[in-house]
């Protein structure tokens, strides 16, 4: 390959790999459990030629979809690319024609008006299809059975957003799809939309309102009656892009907003927050005792290293105060105050049942720092730190507990599978990768018991290739597969 800036973005677990591949009956150790039936699809930015601008982020990597399928025991794992038309012009060209993070003025001219999709975040799955997805384009539909890039999502041309969210909610219990696109009125503007697909992957509403201003909103959250909408002062602005700027500055002496509206539309309520303080992902949203609740995965400033640089905020990242946090919204009082107190050790990427979204929830579990591990954590993904623990947490009842897995390791998202027994918690399935040098890792999938996570894993599969740090991931049971609308 092609040599890429030696800075945090491409090198360490970063570094660009450019492998597709196709495996078959994997190396398991151990025995996965019968009940596991499905696949593991992950989303891996993993850019395949070395980007316009030396300071650009990983985040414009090319979307690669990572698969792991498994069936009566056995592991089999496929990685291909999105043939998006972006991926697609600069292969045919061999090197990048489209210029900075989110900033189409840097492209190339003979790129201009090429969907600028990577497509890199969130595999979704919902009615029947899945989705690679990245919040500022449309949403990719992929063939789960064969990975084929099958091109943007548009609701059949109903949907008048341009972008989606990375971060969908699905409701348990109605099967419905909430989502919402920033920057829906074009680069830089402060037009939100939010839309709702019923079970079957139909359209069924899209609203748009105004947020305080242009911001990073990556996230949501969804309660049986209400949606979260927070909005956290990492703010873009049209005059800076069109000088070829970067997408991103974060203000630490601005406002944050959480703007609460009814979860089927309506008016929306904005509350006030801290100054200067960001969050990427919400364990969940859920209402009890009268109050609406939104658990959150705070930091004190923006984390990604790339963005704070151009916002001159040059401060120690081992100086960033993270916590995780519950915020309460009384919607029955006026004001436009909420009460936070802290919820358990600071992480990210949370994973929830599926069962239990938008609900009262009894766990959830947490990628962390392992406060005992032995030496550095390893470098990699968009903070440039990768987690090298792992939570369960009981925000009820205060219990923790947890897996370190080790010096130099790190931490991917786990996805969660639900058992068929009663009273069994069922398996956590996710990827580590273990740094051998600056130049060289070591990647494995575990199964762990959901229940006691610090157990030995039940299953490892040793992969003989490195894989690219993921981003997020999703669980599909060989059930839905079966009931898919493409067929393999
Ligand atoms: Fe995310």
């Amino acid at each position: 390959m092609s040599r890429f800036p030696q800075t945090m973005e491409f090198s360490h677990l970063n570094r660009p790999l450019g492998i597709e591949w196709t495996a078959r009956n994997l190396e398991v150790q151990g025995t996965i459990p019968a009940e596991i039936r499905g696949a593991f699809f992950r989303a891996v930015p993993d850019p395949a030629h070395p980007p316009l601008f030396a300071d650009d982020s990983i985040l414009s990597g090319d979307g690669m979809i990572s698969c792991f399928r498994f069936e009566n025991g056995c592991v089999d794992h496929e990685i291909r690319y999105l043939r998006t038309p972006r991926f697609e012009a600069e292969r045919k060209a061999r090197r990048a024609l489209f210029g900075r993070y989110r900033n189409p003025f840097t492209d190339l001219p003979e790129v201009q008006g090429i969907d600028r999709a990577v497509a890199n975040t969130t595999p979704v799955w919902h009615g029947g299809r899945l989705f690679m997805t990245k919040e500022d384009a449309l949403a990719y539909e992929v063939n789960p059975h064969t990975l084929e890039t099958i091109g943007p999502w548009t609701y059949g041309g109903k949907l008048r957003s341009p972008t989606m969210t990375a971060h969908p909610r699905v409701d348990p219990v109605t099967g419905e799809m909430f989502m919402f696109g920033y920057e829906a009125g074009g680069l830089a503007t402060d037009d939100v939309a939010y839309f709702i697909a019923d079970r079957d992957g139909n359209l069924k509403s899209e609203q748009w309102f105004k947020a305080p201003y242009c911001s990073l909103m990556h996230d949501f959250g969804l309660t049986q009656n209400w949606a979260v909408f927070p909005v956290f002062p990492t703010k873009s602005d049209l005059a800076r892009l069109k000088a070829g700027g970067v997408h991103w500055t974060h203000h630490q002496d601005a406002d944050s907003w959480v703007g609460i509206m009814p979860r089927y539309g309506g008016e929306v309520r904005w509350f006030k927050g801290p100054k200067g303080i960001f969050s990427f992902h919400y364990v969940n949203a859920f209402e009890r005792d009268g109050l609406v609740h939104l658990d959150v995965c705070l930091a004190d400033t923006q984390p990604f290293p790339f963005i704070r640089a151009a916002s001159g905020i040059n401060i120690d990242p081992r100086s960033i105060r993270f916590s995780t946090e519950r915020w309460s919204f009384d919607m029955s009082k006026p004001g436009d105050t909420y009460a936070a107190r802290p919820l358990c050790p600071p992480g990210d990427l949370p994973r929830l049942r599926d069962a239990d979204q938008g609900r009262p929830y009894p766990h959830f579990w947490l990628p962390s720092m392992d406060p005992n591990a032995a030496g550095p954590p390893v470098i990699g993904g968009p903070v440039g730190a990768q987690f090298n623990a792992l939570l369960r947490v009981e925000p009820d009842t205060g219990r923790i507990s947890g897996a370190g897995f080790g010096p130099a390791t790190s931490v991917n998202e786990p996805v969660h599978v639900p058992s068929g027994k009663p009273g069994h918690d069922g398996w956590l399935i996710l990827v580590v990768d273990r740094e051998i040098d600056p130049e060289h890792h070591t990647s494995e999938l575990l199964v762990l018991d959901a229940t006691n996570i610090g157990a030995p894993p039940v299953a490892r599969v040793p992969l003989p290739v490195e894989l690219h740090p993921q981003i997020h991931g999703c669980w599909v049971s060989a059930e839905q597969l079966a009931a898919s609308k493409l067929k393999g």
